[in-house]
């Protein structure tokens, strides 16, 4: 009988040479990006100002399928990948399910998460242009810590503006940013005109990753040889990330395997958008048709609740505008846990699938999250992300569908990264204070209210 490894790891010569671009599949493409001044479509020298060269023809190429990834960058994550394929024979087993879950695991770097693989590549293409610092933001922290790490390799001075609800929470992601030489600040914050306005009108805010967004794009526009670098959402990003989904797929196949359902937290998208990019590749060219599904906080609903429509992808309303499931810019999330997925939009790419119907999204609640993740963590030994969880309550979920059932069907879910910074979040959940706060459609209809009127369009 054939033996079955629990964790499987591709060869240094079975990484993948090319990062995967999704849009070259999509019969039609999500809308184009619109700037706000004019609502013309964005051209890519227009967003020069903002991202490196490189990065904003990324962000345009909707045609090239297969893009090289850079020999440098190959040997940087030759340092941390490839991830492994976990299957998580523990967990089924305490679920009683007949299901197979298999997991991917990206939080075995520094940065705990899977931000590492699209950071390295952002840093890589600024140093190659000339550029003499960075700016972000990050919400969680993983982010700004994988960005912090990559500035750090290639010696660019790095600015991050930190949500400020996880600033508080987290003091050790300073801590850790720091040490790479990152310059933090908590996000809203008085070193930009955005951070101001945001602060006079609330100056108890919490933060959110939209606020961030406006004061990192703000610092970039006005510093010399300065641009800003985004952690999700963006196309370019979802391109980088594809090498989680390249991996998995290579590595199902050496198990003859293939996914009945693949699973993701969505944030901005960046890491769903990568782990499904060669199944959904399938699904678009009729090779396969797993189900997809993407997994949010309830507490944060974009998919689930929000609007398809052109919106900020900021708060302080300074982006170009993009079409996308939106709870509308001016919503600022409740302080949950999961601070990765507090952002009010989605990737447009994901919008676009889940949209016509290539997709489906559920949204679960924080306290539901951790019961999931403290089982996970005792089964199979990882202490999981507050994000990353989303998934894993999901993925037990469906398994428990199996149970029902009796069908054996194969999961495949993305382990984004591991919790060591969210123990207070898990101290909540163990000592009972943690609550679940969902948005009421009142408040959702104040945000859609505000959402940008476009002549013609909405
Ligand atoms: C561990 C982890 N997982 C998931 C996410 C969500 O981001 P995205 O939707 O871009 O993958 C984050 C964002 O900070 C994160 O830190």
């Amino acid at each position: 009988m054939k033996k079955i490894p629990h964790r499987l790891y591709l060869t240094e010569e079975q990484m993948p040479k090319q990062w995967y671009n999704l849009r070259a599949d999509m019969r039609e493409l999500p809308d184009p990006m619109l700037n706000p001044a004019t609502f013309q479509p964005v051209s890519e020298e227009e967003l020069y100002p903002i991202f490196c060269k490189q990065l904003a023809h990324q962000e345009m190429d909707c045609t090239t399928r297969y893009i090289d990834i850079p020999e440098e960058i190959q040997d940087f994550y030759k340092m941390y990948r490839p991830s492994p394929l976990i299957r998580a024979f523990n967990l089924e087993k305490a679920l009683g399910t007949p299901a197979k879950i298999y997991y991917k695991f990206e939080g075995n770097n520094t940065s705990g998460s899977h931000k590492l693989n699209s950071a390295i590549a952002q840093a890589y293409y600024a140093k190659e242009q000339g550029l003499t610092s960075l700016t972000t933001e990050t919400g969680a922290g993983q982010w700004g810590t994988a960005l912090a790490e990559a500035c750090s390799y290639y010696n660019l001075p790095l600015t991050v503006y930190m949500v400020k609800c996880s600033y508080e929470q987290k003091p050790f992601r300073k801590a850790i940013i720091e040490t790479f030489d990152g310059h933090i600040v908590a996000s809203p914050s008085n070193t930009t005109n955005t951070g101001r306005a945001i602060l006079e009108k609330d100056p108890n805010t919490t933060g959110s990753l939209g606020c961030a967004i406006s004061e990192a794009v703000e610092k970039a526009v006005t510093t010399e040889g300065c641009r800003y670098v985004l952690g999700s959402v963006l196309n370019q990003v979802l391109l980088h990330q594809s090498i989680i989904g390249l991996e998995s797929k290579t590595a199902m196949e050496m198990l003859d395997e293939y996914p009945d359902i693949v699973i993701g937290c969505a944030g901005g998208g960046s890491n769903l958008g990568g782990l499904i990019a060669p199944f959904m590749q399938d699904k678009l060219t009729g090779k396969a048709s797993p189900r997809i599904i993407a997994v949010e906080p309830a507490s944060c609903p974009s998919l689930t609740r929000g609007r398809y429509a052109y919106d900020f992808c900021d708060t302080g309303r300074v982006t170009p505008l993009a079409r996308m499931y939106t709870l509308g810019c001016g919503f600022i999330p409740s302080a949950n846990h999961a601070g990765g997925l507090r952002y009010h939009g989605m990737s447009p790419i994901l919008s676009k699938l889940y949209h016509d119907g290539y997709m489906e999204a559920v949204s679960v609640e924080q306290t539901k999250v951790f019961e999931a993740a403290t089982l996970f963590a005792k089964q199979e030994t990882i202490l999981p992300a507050p994000e990353s969880s989303h998934a894993i309550r999901a993925a037990i979920d469906e398994a428990l569908k199996c149970k029902e059932t009796g069908e054996a069907k194969t999961i495949l879910f993305g382990l984004t990264g591991t919790g060591y910074f969210d123990m207070n979040a898990y101290s909540s959940f163990l000592n009972g204070t943690m609550t679940d706060t969902i948005p009421t459609d009142e408040e959702l209809e104040k945000a859609f209210g505000e959402l940008p009127k476009i002549p013609g369009i909405q």
